[in-house]
């Protein structure tokens, strides 16, 4: 990360009030997101169904923002014309749903996205080393995904810290993304310490107990003057 660049902040609507979703995501907008994280779930890659096309659709419209859309589908290949369709979007597949990962990605990248590879907890970083030089993102999950509000699984700051470390010795220039547990503590300083540039906050950001700026006041104040280590 250059000196100068700022950590990323995505809320995930995922945690947002659905019944006034609008709303939530001009909410998160006003308060200085830096992109909408959108979760895609299929029931099958993750034991959860989550929704699909017609709400990101209705999402875009609420916004200016990119979309980080995060498919924890099987073979997402086959379903990218209902979630690429902006040139700012920024699409998102797991290594361990993608039966040919490097087509998937080129794929992406011909219809002009920008490309993520995702990786699970229990997901070495070999998985998307190959593939890596391609990458605008990728991202370590610090969850199992499929559900918001879980805890950060500490280990995952030491493999951000070796991804990040791969990054900067390969040249390479994917952003680091990290998601799952990230609240205005400790887990948002240390992830951005060991290298990760998009922090993803869902139940940070949409409480009951805090308005959606409040909450992002918390995680922009926590993240102040941190830089990923050297
Ligand atoms: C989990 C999703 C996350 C989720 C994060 O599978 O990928 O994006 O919304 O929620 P929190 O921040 O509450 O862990
Ligand atoms: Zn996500």
């Amino acid at each position: 990360m250059s000196p100068e660049a700022r950590v990323l902040i995505a809320p995930s609507i995922l945690a947002a009030d659905f019944a006034d979703l609008g709303r939530q995501v001009e909410a998160a907008t006003e308060a200085g997101a830096d992109l909408i994280h959108v979760d895609v779930m299929d029931g099958q890659f993750v034991p959860n169904i989550s929704f699909g096309e017609v709400v990101i659709d209705a999402v875009r419209r609420h916004t200016d923002l990119p979309l980080n859309i995060h498919l924890m589908v099987n073979e997402p290949g086959a379903l990218m014309g209902c979630f690429h369709k902006e040139e700012t979007d920024q699409v998102i597949v797991h290594a361990e749903a993608c039966t040919h990962l490097h087509r998937t990605v080129f794929q992406v990248k011909e219809a002009g996205g920008q490309v993520g590879v995702a990786i699970n907890p229990g997901t070495p970083i070999a998985a998307v080393e190959e593939v890596l030089p391609y990458l605008d993102i990728v991202l370590v999950m610090t969850v199992n995904p499929g559900f918001g509000g879980q805890s950060f699984i500490p280990e995952s700051v030491n493999k951000i810290r070796r991804l990040y470390e791969l990054i900067l010795t390969k040249g390479y220039s994917a952003q680091l993304e990290v998601d799952g547990g990230i609240k205005a503590d400790w887990t948002a300083e240390e992830s951005v310490r060991a290298g990760a540039t998009i922090l993803v906050a869902g139940t940070a950001i949409f409480n009951p107990d805090e308005t959606v700026s409040g909450s992002m006041q918390r995680m922009r104040g926590c993240l102040h003057g941190l830089r990923p280590s050297p």
